[in-house]
């Protein structure tokens, strides 16, 4: 049976699909989304006209633009029905529980959203409500945490701002939106926007294929993302960064510990299954911590760790023979706390970057009417046996 199954635990050789979405070139430290390659969107666009470029497959014009923010303008809030239930999480409950949880319920409230024929104009619905929706319950998720009550979305605001206002602005007194942070957030959920097919998007796709609705496998695509190993490795590193800190600020100890194989610890923020060169996104990033920390008078004395980490093992024989290099998340949390963000909503954030990637993805998948996604395996079990009763146990 196993004759013509080729095993390859972890999909390091196996292509899922064809995609004309994101390119990726791990030797040579590329990403382009629909052909732009990231260093000029980051640079010269917003995250709302990257995501209508990942969605659609083109820039848009103004007036595409104007309509598409405006739609989701439309639906940033969230009905009073799914409030009760963020009401009923502790304030104990970790946001990215919240979001795959709410975001999930979204099937519920919108059961649309399940049927594969809908028109094309009901499924641009269900994407937009889903862009939309996302940031005002990631917010939600958040004043959860630290009982606050919620904001209401100003749709005057742009996306970006209006998701910060609903994050920090507070009844006593308003949030100062500052364009620093704006800009700064922009390219942050530019640079996270799509990554071809990362662990999260191979959910989205897998759950997307088996005609479960775009909310539910987004849902399964949080999950996926909230592993340590994914997408969680931005909230890793800042603990680990901490823990470097705390114990002294001794780089080489702990990039030891990360070279022992009996010792479980990592490097987290190091590595990557792809680039077996710089990630393009970690050297924008870099450059953007000092500029935003500068811009906002933030001295944070791990960004300094955080360089002298890296400083260490990259010129250390064992990181350099398995071409590890920082990845997306190894400064990304230093940026994120410099603009307020606590730590355990940096994979919320994730979140919030990916959401038009997984989105475009799962689009693609479904107008490419790919078939429901098994992988066979290979059968080591047991040889036929019968059953003993239990008195011969
Ligand atoms: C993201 O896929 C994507 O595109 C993901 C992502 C996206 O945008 O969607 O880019 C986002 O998830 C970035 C990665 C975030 N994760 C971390 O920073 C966690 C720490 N990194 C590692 O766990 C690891 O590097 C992975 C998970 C990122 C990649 O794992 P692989 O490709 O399976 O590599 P591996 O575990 O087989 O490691 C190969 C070797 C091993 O040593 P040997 O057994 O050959 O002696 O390198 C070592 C590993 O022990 N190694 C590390 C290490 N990463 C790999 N050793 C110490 N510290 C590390 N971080």
């Amino acid at each position: 049976e196993s004759g013509y199954i080729t095993l390859d635990s972890g999909y390091k050789n196996t292509g899922a699909t064809e995609s004309a979405i994101t390119f990726l070139d791990g030797e040579e430290g590329i990403l382009r989304y629909r052909g732009y390659p990231i260093e000029q969107l980051a640079e010269q666009s917003s995250f709302i006209e990257v995501a209508y470029l990942l969605i659609y497959g083109k820039l848009p014009t103004v007036e595409e633009l104007e309509v598409f923010t405006n739609e989701i303008k439309i639906h940033t809030l969230v009905n009073e029905d799914m409030r009760k239930i963020l009401d009923g999480f502790p304030s104990t409950a970790h946001p990215m529980g919240i979001l795959s949880a709410l975001i999930s319920s979204l099937t519920a409230f919108y059961p649309e959203s399940l049927n594969p024929n809908q028109s094309k104009e009901e499924a641009n619905l269900t994407i937009i409500r889903l862009m939309a929706k996302l940031p005002t319950i990631a917010a939600w998720s958040y004043k959860n945490s630290i009982g606050h009550p919620v904001n209401y979305p100003k749709n005057k605001l742009d996306y970006c701002s209006n998701f910060l206002h609903m994050m920090f602005a507070y009844p006593t007194e308003d949030y100062q939106i500052d364009p620093v942070v704006v800009k700064a957030l922009n390219k942050l959920l530019i640079l996270h926007a799509d990554h071809e097919q990362n662990c999260s998007t191979s959910t989205v796709r897998l759950v997307g294929s088996a005609n479960a609705s775009l909310y539910s496998s987004v849902s399964a695509g949080i999950s996926a993302l909230w592993g340590p190993l994914h997408g969680g490795a931005n909230q890793a590193v800042i603990e680990m960064l901490e823990q470097i800190k705390a114990d002294g600020g001794d780089s080489k100890k702990f990039i030891a510990k990360a070279k022992d194989k009996d010792d479980p610890f990592r490097l987290m923020g190091f590595g990557h299954r792809v680039y077996k060169n710089f990630d393009p996104r970690a050297t924008i990033i870099k450059k953007a911590a000092d500029e935003v920390l500068t811009a906002l008078g933030v001295k944070d004395p791990i960004l300094d760790i955080a360089k002298e980490l890296e400083e260490a093992a990259l010129t250390d024989q064992y990181f350099v023979d398995r071409k590890l290099y920082p990845n997306v998340d190894f400064y990304s949390g230093i940026i994120y706390r410099a603009l307020g963000i606590p730590t355990d909503m940096f994979t919320v954030m994730f979140a919030l970057g990916r959401l038009p990637g997984w989105i475009a993805q799962w689009k693609e998948m479904r107008e490419q009417k790919e078939p429901i996604g098994r992988p066979r395996q290979v059968y080591v079990g047991e040889k036929e046996r019968n059953y003993i009763p239990m008195n011969e146990r």
